[in-house]
């Protein structure tokens, strides 16, 4: 994270709200002891580089798309999301509208507060992105029979690495194996329901915590444009990879010959409408619903 190129929008300078961290993404207040508020920002990411220009709408987009999944997946894994926060959701933005968006029940969780486990469960339905520049012998998209378990570390300033599974199991024990079985269940369960909004699940990255009753949960965001790779499932079938997410920034960047390192170079708007208009296309195929 390079905090100089953080817009200060979200940020608070005191008061009753204590921020606890900035992600990239999201701002972590704490509430209490148990809870946390995670807000989601318009903020984009790419090459693990935050860029100065928001991308209006986007936090919304995302709340709303993990609520969608968190609520769709409890039954598989149990996560930080309890549900029935819109309330507390409303008192907060009003009594704290100096600090925090009045979009807040829109942009924002109440969530349990628990231990990260530091390791990016990232699960892989195709061979596509990283792994596939690692695996070059292999055609794009070709579909692994099993979705494939890729963990990496969760580096706090530096690029997350993949590591084996074996190295994973080192610092984890039986718990590797549990975030495995869940991720890829979770990943099969997402690909199918993708699947009847005619979108192509590729790869996706989820993060798990422990709970004070020691419970491993699903936390973070869930099947985002920004954890996720989608494809339109026609694009799909005639072979063409277009993905639903921030590659229209990525290969913009790319194209004008940014270094890929801080300062970030300013997003145009027509790249800014499309990507936003790529996020809510992945939203609204799979909730149904239009967020404002
Ligand atoms: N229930 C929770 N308890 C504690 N921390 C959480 C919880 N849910 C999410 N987090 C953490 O909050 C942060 C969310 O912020 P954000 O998504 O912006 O991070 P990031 O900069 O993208 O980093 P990362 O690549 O780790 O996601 C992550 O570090 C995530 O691990
Ligand atoms: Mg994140």
């Amino acid at each position: 994270m390079h905090p100089d190129s953080l817009p200060t929008r979200y940020c608070i300078s005191g008061g009753a709200l204590n921020l606890i961290k900035q992600g990239k993404v999201r701002d972590l207040y704490s509430l209490n002891d148990k809870q946390l508020l995670i807000v989601a920002s318009d903020r984009l990411s790419a090459y693990d580089v935050v860029f100065p220009d928001p991308i209006p709408g986007k936090g919304v987009v995302l709340t709303a798309l993990t609520r969608w999944w968190l609520e769709q997946t409890k039954d598989i894994v149990p996560s930080h999301w309890a549900g029935n926060d819109r309330e507390q959701l409303r008192a907060l933005a009003a009594e704290h509208s100096d600090a925090l968006p009045a979009d807040l029940p829109e942009r924002a969780m109440i969530v349990e507060r628990c231990e990260v486990i530091p390791f990016e469960c990232v699960v892989r339905g195709y061979a596509f992105g990283s792994w596939l520049k690692s695996h070059p012998d292999l055609e794009p998209m070709t579909p692994f029979e099993t979705p494939l378990f890729t963990p990496s570390t969760k580096a706090e300033e530096r690029h997350d690495e993949t590591i084996s599974f074996d190295v994973m199991h080192e610092t984890l024990g039986d718990t590797a194996d549990d975030l495995r079985d869940l991720s890829v269940q979770l990943f099969r369960f997402a690909a199918q329901v993708c699947r009847g909004a005619g979108l192509v699940l590729v790869d996706t990255k989820l993060e798990f915590g422990r709970n004070q009753d020691g419970a491993i949960i699903l936390i973070d965001e869930c099947f985002t444009p920004d954890s996720s790779r989608f494809v339109l499932e026609e694009d799909f079938d005639r072979g063409v990879y277009t993905s639903f997410d921030k590659q229209v920034v990525r290969d913009y960047v790319d194209q004008i010959g940014w270094d890929r390192k801080p300062p970030p170079p300013r997003i145009p708007a027509e790249i800014i409408e499309r990507t936003i208009g790529r996020y809510r296309a992945v939203q609204e195929r799979i909730t149904g619903v239009h967020v404002p």
